[in-house]
């Protein structure tokens, strides 16, 4: 069976059941910011689980596309994919579960023809809150399963959203199994019967069809409280199922998969299932209007077209486009979702840009990480210390390497384990997440221009000194010296103190030189401007500036200049200041002490 069969079949039995046929919603959820993506079949119908009547009626069926990415780090085995597809039908207050099992039962028997045997099930076991699902167990055995073939599980098994802690209409589940067995190496399934009792923990059985009962929802705040209606909320896994109704072992040698798999060079097959899985993902992704990004669902479409090319440059060096994997991948779904073939160009453009600009990266990165290697290498190892090497050295070098050529987290961690280094992971893990935090509040900081360069308040008298401690700054430099940079400035609408770096008194004489500097230029009436630029270009042109690392990829240049054209002022800042400096007063130091070691002090103000 092909998956545009097993698609169409469930669509036209849940059709003949009454089901009007509904369209997969979009992968970027609309008026959901909670979630990135659709993560499952009832994500978009949240509205009308709760209630909201939908225009197609009480009875529907789909297939939803849907991104998982909690178990990256499984794709490749034989289950777990970041894209997938979930077929669903809906009961909106209609039926309940008496129904809903029978149908899932009829279904997987009679039209797919699956014998009783090779099935097993799970139902809710109940608990302090909320009772055992004794209706689905009952139907169950009603249609001739054996008790021996029905698991009772708690709420991290049968209960939707798993745990049940989630807010959102929920409640508990029966969970259907197929019996798999799988012969190593060969990738095809044997006729071995599967065991009289079923056993949840084995792994041959695959999970295909989850039937939720949702009669509940839960507030934010935790309380659980009945919902108008009873509704059902069924997800089976399209590409699980399509290859035990096969006889694979893999969803990766279904037709879905087989085509994309050939189109990726020979060698290591869990490279190759990562590549075919990820370009897969990508290009669905994209098709839904996704970029590459630093963040959101763009960060999430980076790392994984990252991680695809990395795996390729692990499989050939000098074979590494995309575009046949790309092409193979949209022919294998533009039946189902014909919106590929229009976009198709613009897909293969995106990845190929991505690639490109991660290329080029990679390989320096790769040789930054063995320089860190070799280092880590021959760090001193003590006495039964287990991993003191690179975890406790250089979580700080791997998150430059993540900084500066874009490799994730776990890129490193499977680079270091593949040098045979051993990490300790939750350690590694934490020290870097630790950097990572650090990092991601200084760019909030200054993306969210909560950074105002030391300003207590955006005042009239505040941002007055602030311009006059540009000035000051300018000044100090002019007669004492290029060293001298700001290392910290508090300004309130009194008075100014300002930090620099220099070590020694700074004389009366030096001071009334810098107070004259800034009077000029106020007096000439000298004119703020502001040139928003690269912070490379600003670097390269030598502006003043201190902290560079708190300010975003452009930054503001805040010029003051004289009408004859001369620069008072050149300098890095998150602003604001005055346009002009006419009327700013008389500019007045009125301390000078030291601050700390290497550090002074000055305290001015305007009069
Ligand atoms: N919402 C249920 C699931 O995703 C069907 O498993």
């Amino acid at each position: 069976m092909t998956a545009n069969e097993l698609r169409q079949k469930y669509l036209d039995f849940f059709k003949s059941k009454g089901h009007a046929i509904i369209p997969s919603a979009s992968l970027v959820p609309e008026n959901d910011p909670s979630v990135l993506f659709t993560t499952a079949g009832m994500h978009p119908l949240v509205p009308y689980l709760l209630g909201q009547k939908h225009p197609s009626g009480t009875r529907l069926v789909d297939y939803q596309k849907c991104i998982r990415t909690g178990d990256i780090d499984e794709v490749g085995d034989n289950t777990h994919l970041t894209f997938f597809e979930m077929l669903g039908n809906w009961s909106l207050g209609d039926y309940f579960k008496d129904e809903s099992i029978q149908m899932s039962f009829n279904f997987l028997t009679s039209e797919l023809g699956i014998p009783l045997s090779k099935l097993a099930f799970s139902v809710f076991e109940g608990d302090d809150s909320s009772p055992f699902d004794q209706e689905s167990f009952d139907k169950w055995i009603a249609l001739g399963v054996t008790e021996d073939r029905i698991a009772k599980l708690g709420k991290d098994d049968n209960w939707w959203p798993a745990g049940g802690k989630h807010p959102g209409p929920q409640g508990p589940d029966t969970e259907i199994f197929y019996w798999t067995p799988h012969h190593k190496g060969a990738g095809q399934a044997g006729d071995e019967e599967p065991p009289k009792v079923f056993d949840p923990s084995d792994k041959r059985w695959v999970e295909i069809w989850n039937n939720v009962f949702m009669q509940f929802n839960k507030t934010d705040g935790g309380v659980l409280s009945e919902l108008a209606q009873q509704n059902v909320d069924t997800g089976m896994g399209l590409e699980r199922t399509l290859a035990a109704l096969n006889g694979k072992a893999s969803v990766y040698d279904t037709d879905l998969f087989v085509p994309i798999l050939k189109a990726i060079p020979e060698g290591d097959e869990k490279s190759r299932r990562i590549i075919a899985d990820h370009i897969r993902t990508a290009v669905m992704m994209i098709a839904d209007g996704v970029i590459p990004a630093n963040k959101d669902q763009g960060y999430i479409l980076r790392r994984l077209i990252r991680r695809a090319v990395r795996q390729m440059l692990k499989l050939s060096s000098d074979k590494k486009d995309f575009k046949s994997v790309a092409e193979s991948a949209i022919r294998t779904l533009e039946d189902a979702y014909p919106m590929l073939k229009e976009k198709r160009d613009q897909i293969l453009e995106e990845l190929k840009k991505e690639q490109d600009k991660f290329q080029d990266t990679v390989k320096k990165g790769l040789r930054q990480l063995d320089k860190l290697v070799r280092i880590g290498k021959n760090e001193y190892v003590p006495d039964g210390a287990k991993f003191p090497i690179f975890n406790r050295v250089d979580a700080k070098a791997a998150f430059d390497i993540y900084q500066t050529y874009g490799f994730p987290l776990e890129m490193i961690e499977e680079e270091l384990a593949q040098r045979a280094l051993v990490v300790d992971k939750d350690e590694f893990k934490s020290e870097f997440d630790e950097y990572m935090r650090k990092h991601q509040d200084l760019s909030r900081t200054a993306s969210a221009g909560k950074f105002k360069g030391g300003l207590a308040d955006n005042g009239e008298e505040t941002t007055k000194l602030h311009t006059a401690t540009h000035l000051m700054l300018a000044g100090l430099r002019k007669y004492l010296g290029e060293g001298v940079h700001q290392a910290g400035s508090n300004i309130t609408a009194e008075r100014s103190r300002f930090d620099f770096t220099w070590d020694e008194k700074v004389s009366r004489e030096i001071l009334d030189k810098v107070e004259a500097y800034v009077n000029e230029a106020i007096e000439k009436g000298a004119e703020m401007k502001l040139d928003v630029m690269p912070k490379e270009k600003a670097q390269a042109e030598g502006v003043e500036g201190s902290f560079w690392e708190k300010y975003p990829a452009e930054v503001n240049v805040f010029t003051v200049v004289g009408d004859n054209g001369t620069v008072y002022s050149k300098e890095l800042c998150g602003g604001p200041h005055v346009k002009t400096t006419k009327g700013m007063g008389k500019f007045k130091i009125i301390k000078e002490e030291s601050s700390s070691a290497g550090v002074r002090r000055i305290k001015a103000i305007l009069e």
